[in-house]
């Protein structure tokens, strides 16, 4: 059985909270929240918070994401963000690939792989967003769908860039529906991307990867999600925008390493 060193709990905010509501947010989190060496948490808030929340969580060990950013360095891309940008207001990570970019951006692998490419160069953290569709599941294709995100997107990597890079396992059916993957679904389909990583960068790569799930998370099912052998934290949307369920959430995972 692979023993966890550490869990992740990475709150999506989407496009939610105005910049009253973050600050809010971060006030009441700060009141509550502990640190853990073992729990590693981030918060990703729309692109008008990032700079406020970067200041409010200065002294805390809370990472602040992006949940998107472009792959060029600068130029003429109206509406866009890029890898130095967020750099400059502080934030160090990235939010990739996330489902609902791919179905409503029309975000192709091809896309995701430039911008895989730049968050390395640029030092940045990446959580590179994979899974399935329900007609993709019911056909029996998930495996495949999740094996093309990972294999078109990452398999030119050298192996010290995985260092910076999570991989969150969120079924698109599972998202925002309250509908969660069993504890033994999101295992099954951690554990087949861990084999994949391994057959290209070996077993022990593949194990120090963290790979996160995500949709419908909440403290109600979170403990028995955490403990399958292959999760390594949870990417938690609706459950993230309450200082008090996220913190909760923390709690749940701290519980893991006491
Ligand atoms: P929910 O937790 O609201 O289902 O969202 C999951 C998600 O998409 C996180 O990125």
């Amino acid at each position: 059985m692979r023993s966890k060193k550490k869990l992740c709990v990475a709150g999506n905010w989407k496009m939610n909270l105005n910049l009253s509501q973050a600050e809010d947010f971060a006030a009441r989190f700060e009141q509550i929240y502990r640190a853990h060496p073992q729990v590693e948490v981030k918060i990703a808030p729309s692109f008008t918070n990032l700079y406020r929340l970067v200041q409010l969580f200065e002294d805390t060990e809370v990472d602040i994401l992006a949940q998107n950013m472009h792959w060029a360095e600068k130029g003429a891309y109206t509406g866009e963000v890029s890898a130095g940008m967020l750099r400059s207001v502080g934030v160090y990570g990235v939010i990739l690939g996330h489902s609902e970019r791919r179905a409503y951006f029309c975000e192709t692998d091809k896309e995701l792989r430039r911008k895989v490419q730049t968050g390395i160069e640029n030092d940045m953290e990446i959580i590179y967003c994979v899974g399935e569709t329900l007609q993709q599941r019911e056909a029996g294709r998930h495996f495949d769908t999740v094996r093309r995100q990972i294999t078109e997107v990452f398999f030119d990597l050298d192996p010290e860039d995985w260092r910076q890079v999570k991989i969150a396992y969120e079924p698109v059916w599972a998202i925002g529906t309250g509908k969660t993957a069993t504890p033994g679904q999101a295992d099954e389909m951690h554990a087949y991307i861990r084999e994949l990583i391994a057959g290209k960068y070996g077993p022990a790569l593949a194990g120090e990867v963290m790979i996160l799930y995500g949709g419908s998370v909440k403290p109600a099912n979170a403990r028995d999600i955490f403990a399958r052998p292959n999760v390594d934290g949870a990417l938690v949307g609706g459950a993230s925008l309450n200082a008090d369920t996220f913190n909760d959430l923390v709690e749940i995972a701290k519980g893991f390493f006491e």
